[in-house]
């Protein structure tokens, strides 16, 4: 999985010249935060103008417009989830679009990478959207990239982590972007991810490929390792409507297609079932003994955002359509002393998202999928290449070391903050 690969040899010289190097790259990037600055107020005077036609469409006043038909009638072509109708809007002008969907807690302390990212953009090929709490502004008192004002979602709804309402704010998301025709590839972030490419990278990967990137395998008991048995997530009450043999599990950030973005807006069967059956467990309190935690972890709890997506589609029959892996790279510590650890990725801070681990994880070209005996060999629609383009968590520190080594570009830093590393 990791290919090894030659250091660079500043790395193993003796101390002072490392120290030297790190000096000199400290110099670089307070030089970087001065010109960044300087950007940063250029583009506040010249972007309201210039950016007008990107920030103005429509999809402010969406909610009326084609979210609320409420026929139940409908002309499916799936056996189980019938759909709502669509009027499909298939004419646009330009280049198709990526829409980069963040899904936020409140701000984006990585705006600043994301601004460098897309400066190294044609603006015609991308469109943002933000779903973050109900009432937080992104503007100039809280962001450092203009690419974020006014286009945060006007209807987003208060999100509980590990909560039905999670999925519900993807699907908000999901719909204002798909007001914009243009809009043809689809792809959910966090607040704290990073892409691992530049912005062309990323583009011609994703265009390149009709189908979705979505992580998605049968939920079986790990420990038992036997497929009739499936792990607690799956509760009998879904059945009839959600077959247990069609019950899935997988990331949660995925990147869409245009008509299985349409699948997930337009699905008014199986988001019932996950509301009403998937509940919240009490959070682990860690300090408490294994015993309770491992009693605690089998109470019921179906971490909605981890199988709705990839349900869906397995009922839809969409497995065929998708390339079953992820495009975003995290690093889960597996410890099994630490169960509530072992639950989330680990974070890059400034001191591991140096170029040498950044390099392993973009030489990744192929996933293995133990439950399934599955080996899952990267490409975009049959030429094999790397497997990732983004990567969580980072750090506002982790991010700093990406940008200063022009991981998304030429580090001509339009945008930067006041973070140290
Ligand atoms: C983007 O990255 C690719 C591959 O790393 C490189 O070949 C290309 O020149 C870069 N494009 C731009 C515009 O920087
Ligand atoms: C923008 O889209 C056009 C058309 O798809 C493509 O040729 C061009 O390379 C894209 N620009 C970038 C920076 O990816
Ligand atoms: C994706 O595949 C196409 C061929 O279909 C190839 O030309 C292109 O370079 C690939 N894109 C990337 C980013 O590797
Ligand atoms: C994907 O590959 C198939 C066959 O290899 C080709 O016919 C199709 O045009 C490709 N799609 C894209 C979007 O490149
Ligand atoms: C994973 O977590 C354990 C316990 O918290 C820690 O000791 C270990 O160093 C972590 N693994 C990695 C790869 O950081």
């Amino acid at each position: 999985m990791k290919k090894k690969t030659p250091s660079s040899s500043s790395l193993f010289q003796p101390l002072s010249a490392r120290h030297v190097f790190w000096v000199g790259r400290r110099l670089v990037i307070a030089l970087s935060i001065s010109l960044c600055l300087f950007a940063l107020l250029r583009i506040q005077f010249s972007y309201p103008s210039s950016q007008s036609d990107f920030i103005s469409h429509s999809y402010l006043s969406f909610p009326s417009s084609s979210s609320s038909s409420s026929s139940s009638s409908s002309s499916s072509s799936s056996p189980f989830t019938p759909r709502r109708s669509r009027i499909s809007h298939t004419h646009f002008e330009g280049p198709p679009k990526v829409a980069f969907l963040f899904l936020a807690r409140r701000n984006l302390p990585l705006d600043f990478l994301w601004g460098c990212f897309f400066e190294n953009a044609d603006v015609g090929n991308f469109s943002v959207y933000v779903h973050s709490e109900p009432g937080f502004v992104f503007d100039e008192s809280t962001t450092r990239s203009a690419f974020f004002y006014n286009r945060q979602l006007t209807n987003s709804i208060k999100v509980g982590w590990g909560e039905v309402s999670m999925i519900q704010a993807e699907r908000l998301l999901l719909e204002a972007a798909l007001e914009d025709p243009a809009n043809q590839r689809f792809v959910l972030l966090s607040d704290s991810c990073v892409p691992l490419h530049n912005f062309s990278y990323i583009y011609s990967y994703l265009m390149a490929s009709p189908r979705s990137f979505v992580d998605s395998f049968l939920d079986l008991d790990k420990k038992e390792g036997d497929p009739d048995k499936k792990e607690g997530r799956y509760t009998p009450k879904m059945s009839p409507v959600i077959p247990k043999n069609l019950w899935r599990k997988g990331s949660q950030w995925i990147s869409l297609v245009r008509s299985h973005a349409e699948v997930v807006v337009d699905d008014e069967v199986i988001f019932p079932v996950f509301k009403k059956f998937c509940k919240r467990r009490p959070p682990i309190d860690a300090s408490k003994e294994t015993k309770n935690i491992v009693k605690l972890q089998k109470q019921h709890n179906c971490i909605p955002d981890e199988h709705y997506v990839q349900t869906l589609f397995a009922m839809n029959d969409l497995d065929g359509e998708l390339e079953k892996r992820t495009v975003t790279y995290s690093l889960w510590n597996e410890s099994s002393s630490n169960m509530e650890k072992g639950w989330h990725p680990m974070t890059f801070s400034y001191a591991n998202a140096g170029p040498q681990q950044i390099k392993e994880i973009k030489g990744i070209n192929f996933v293995h999928y133990e439950n399934e005996h599955r080996t899952e060999w990267c490409s975009n629609n049959s030429t094999r290449v790397p497997c990732f383009l983004f990567a969580r968590k980072f750090s506002r520190g982790g991010a700093v070391r990406l940008l200063g080594d022009g991981v998304v570009g030429p580090f001509d830093a339009s945008v930067l903050s006041d973070t140290a590393p």
